[in-house]
């Protein structure tokens, strides 16, 4: 599996594992948790991306149950998490209203919050969840800088973020924020014409594709025009359609990480089949074309 450098400190696989549904999971153990991260690694997966907020709060509890039962994992995988989303669930059961928090305090209290649920003494990567309209980008990017400085942080990066609110948030900090994670999948195709991949272009920083199979949506009607175009090329390659899915975002230049959410054992262990699919132009454009539904002009 090709790796993707953030800076000299951090990289990713080229596939990311994502952890927003492993609380729903029926089986949460340790050991459980534990097979997983070992089918990611088998195929070169080493990054994990989690969130505070995910799993009502308790997702970050679940991976560091799993990192206290095999401490050895730890130095094997890259663990990305976010923060500033406050629901009013779990440990802020008494919020008024669902909001975002992206004031000094909030975001150190969280990393604390986080590095101690998850049994770790430091976040690879930090990403700011949600673009906050009340962010006072001087505080916000001084709290990061501080983060990274104290060792609590490797590197910083955004999620969801648009242009301006990147180049807000890194004029206020001296450390470069190192990708945004953003959704991204033939079914929601619209960040490669909205400008969303293109100023991560122009910035030379990777994007993270969240929902890479639109959560699960693309296989919600068998007979779909997206579907049967996913098909028709996983056939002729051996290979099924979540593989060709996957391979339509990894052929992009802009260096897109997939952040695959599945929670089933055996599709986690054919993730790595999307680096085998050969996708050329045409056909990029054929499911480009299925995607939008219609030829482009
Ligand atoms: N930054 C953000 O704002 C943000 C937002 C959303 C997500 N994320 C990140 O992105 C990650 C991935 O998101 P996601 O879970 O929505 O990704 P996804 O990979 O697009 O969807 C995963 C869902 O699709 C289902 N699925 C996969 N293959 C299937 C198949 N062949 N047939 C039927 N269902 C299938 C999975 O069910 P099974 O478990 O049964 O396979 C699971 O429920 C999350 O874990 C999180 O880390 C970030």
């Amino acid at each position: 599996m090709n790796r993707i450098k953030l800076n000299s400190d951090v990289s990713f696989s080229r596939i990311v594992y994502g952890m927003w549904r492993l609380a729903d999971d029926e089986n949460t153990t340790p050991a459980h948790v534990q097979a997983k991260i070992e089918a990611c690694l088998a195929q070169g997966i080493t990054t994990m991306d989690q969130a505070d907020i995910y799993g009502g709060y308790e997702a970050e509890e679940v991976l560091g149950a799993a990192l206290k039962a095999a401490p050895a994992l730890r130095d094997q995988i890259e663990i990305v998490t976010k923060c500033d989303i406050v629901a009013p669930v779990g440990r802020y059961s008494d919020a008024k209203a669902k909001y975002y928090d992206t004031s000094r305090a909030h975001l150190l209290a969280s990393v604390d919050h986080s590095l101690r649920l998850m049994n770790i003494d430091q976040i690879d990567v930090l990403l700011v969840h949600r673009p906050d309209p009340m962010m006072d980008h001087q505080e916000t990017g001084a709290a990061l800088d501080g983060l990274i400085a104290s060792g609590k942080v490797k590197s910083v990066g955004v999620s969801n973020f648009k242009r301006h609110d990147w180049t807000l948030l890194q004029s206020a900090m001296n450390n470069p924020l190192v990708t945004n994670q953003i959704e991204a999948s033939v079914v929601a195709p619209e960040c490669f014409t909205n400008g969303d991949i293109a100023f991560m272009q122009e910035f030379g920083a990777p994007v993270m594709a969240w929902s890479p199979l639109g959560g699960g949506s693309l296989f919600g009607d068998p007979l779909s025009p997206m579907l049967a175009a996913l098909n028709t090329v996983a056939k002729a390659q051996g290979v099924d359609a979540t593989a060709v899915a996957v391979a339509w975002l990894l052929a992009h230049p802009a260096e897109i990480a997939p952040v695959m959410g599945t929670n089933n054992l055996d599709r986690i262990a054919r993730i790595s089949d999307a680096t085998k699919v050969e996708m050329d132009r045409e056909t990029w454009f054929a499911l480009y074309t299925a995607s939008i539904g219609a030829e482009v002009p």
